[in-house]
């Protein structure tokens, strides 16, 4: 293998180990770097501080190529490329938190016409921050400093293979150098248009272009979800079925089937304050983006549609017992971060009732934003003695319950799926009633035919 450019990592959360990972398996000497000092410990030792699938193994693999500390001189010495992977959460206000950033940006020494350090940047960040940055070196002595956009698009619970299989790579540069270093470390995943021997394109374009394509992105995103949930929500008004509606609709080349899946709402750190963050910077420039301000309220009332369910089916709710199956914001993770969790526990708790829940890789984080909740030890333990289950995350060994067992261990028989990953008829069918987002009972025999039966009364019922 030809030598690779060595790269810093600058923050080694999920998108940070992700870049190490997967630059060291693509053949460079990487040098992360973070201000959690347990964090790095842990990391020294081969402890993979996060839950994403994959990414332990490639770490070991490459473990003798991938170092860590909490001190940047390594990273500056070896490497000239230092990409930015730290966090930028929301602050109150709703806009993107830039001071880790900002304390990277004060942490690069001055630099001289000599100096080939380039900062590129992974995290998210308003359109704009590349050129204020670039404002703040070019006004101190650190103006040989290049600056890259180069946003992330990998999604947790597949980061490693979204990493390494992108379908498209974003350069954001003013044309020099650093750019073309980017461009080079990423070759081998772009396609062989771009003289790759991968599948990605690549988009070369400026900073703000940059920046703007990862935030439109999510926004859209998130767009085309709360999109479909509204539809879901006039589907169970006028007995259409949303999973139908959405394959339908998928069809159309158009379209696309994907985010296409109604449910209880998006969660996770990105979209929640990407689209916020978005929003806001065009509030802040003076233009009010009506669309993703209704984005934003129908994922919230989404979240909370699951108490009126809840409460049409159970009557009053105080004293009443509820399983909730999953934590995380989707499957495959550990991340709580905007998950809808913690909307619907904090919301049923408010009502009175008794939240039990049960997530497999995410009980440790959960527990630190909701402590008063009751753990279970495995959904079975979770489902024990419930009113109603709620599935939130979809989690495959939730698809995999035996519901049999489900309805002998519950105290009521109420299942809503929260993520319409469920089979209604195998819920019906263990003497379970089904609730989807969306969903028509004309679509799900076994519903129809109890709808039925109650329908004819008594008699009905018993045949
Ligand atoms: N998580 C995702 O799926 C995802 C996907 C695409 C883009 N992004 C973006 O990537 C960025 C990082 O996200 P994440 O989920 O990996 O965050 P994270 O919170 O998991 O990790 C951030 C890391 O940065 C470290 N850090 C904070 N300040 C630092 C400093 N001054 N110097 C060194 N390290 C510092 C923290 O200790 C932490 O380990 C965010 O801007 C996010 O929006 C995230």
């Amino acid at each position: 293998m030809p030598q690779r450019e060595p790269i810093g990592v600058i923050g080694t959360g999920y998108v940070g180990l992700a870049t190490a990972a997967g630059f060291a398996e693509l053949g460079s000497e990487v040098f992360c770097v973070d201000i959690d000092a347990d964090k790095i410990q842990s990391l020294r030792e081969g402890e993979v501080p996060i839950y994403e699938p994959g990414i332990e193994q490639l770490l070991a693999k490459h473990s003798t190529r991938i170092h860590f500390s909490t001190d940047a001189s390594n990273a500056l010495e070896h490497a000239r490329l230092l990409f930015v992977a730290v966090g930028t959460p929301p602050t109150h206000s709703g806009d993107a938190d830039l001071t880790a950033v900002h304390q990277v940006v004060d942490s690069i020494p001055a630099a001289d016409a000599s100096s080939r350090h380039a900062l590129v940047m992974k995290s998210t960040v308003p359109c704009g921050t590349g050129a204020s940055i670039t404002r703040t070196f070019a006004a101190t002595d650190k103006a040989a400093v290049a600056y890259v956009s180069c946003p992330e698009f990998l999604k947790e619970g597949t980061a490693v293979d979204d990493f390494l299989y992108p379908d498209r790579v974003v350069v954001g540069d003013a044309g020099d150098w650093a750019g073309d270093a980017v461009v080079e470390l990423y070759r081998p995943l772009l396609g062989p248009e771009h003289q790759g021997a991968g599948s990605a394109a690549l988009v070369r374009t400026d900073i703000a272009s940059a920046e703007m394509i990862k935030l439109a992105a999510n926004a859209f995103l998130a767009t085309k979800i709360s999109f479909i949930n509204e539809i879901a929500n006039v589907c169970e008004e006028v007995g259409a079925d949303v999973v139908e509606v959405a394959r339908g609709m998928g069809l159309d080349e158009r379209i696309g089937p994907k985010f296409l899946q109604a449910g209880i709402g998006y969660g996770g750190s990105c979209f929640t304050k990407d689209v916020s963050a978005l929003k806001l910077l065009a509030g802040n420039s003076g233009y009010h983006f009506l669309l993703l301000a209704a984005v934003i309220e129908v994922n919230e009332l989404q979240k909370r549609r699951v108490v009126a369910k809840l409460q049409r089916h159970l009557g009053a709710l105080p004293g009443k017992r509820v399983a909730l199956l999953g934590l995380a914001f989707k499957p495959h993770t550990d991340d709580m971060r905007g998950a809808a969790s913690l909307v619907l526990a904090a919301r049923l708790a408010a009502e009175g009732v008794h939240v039990r829940a049960f997530d497999p890789v995410a009980e440790e984080r959960a527990r630190t934003l909701m402590p008063d909740l009751d753990y279970a030890t495995s959904a079975m333990d979770a489902v024990a003695g419930a009113d109603a289950t709620v599935l939130v995350t979809e989690w495959p060994e939730f698809l995999a319950l035996d519901w049999g067992e489900v309805a002998a261990a519950m105290a009521g028989t109420l299942v809503v799926d929260g993520r319409n990953a469920l089979t209604a008829d195998v819920i019906g069918a263990a003497g379970l009633r089904y609730e989807g987002i969306g969903r028509a009972a004309a679509h799900q025999p076994a519903l129809r035919a109890a709808d039925e039966a109650m329908a004819a009364g008594p008699e009905g019922v018993r045949a």
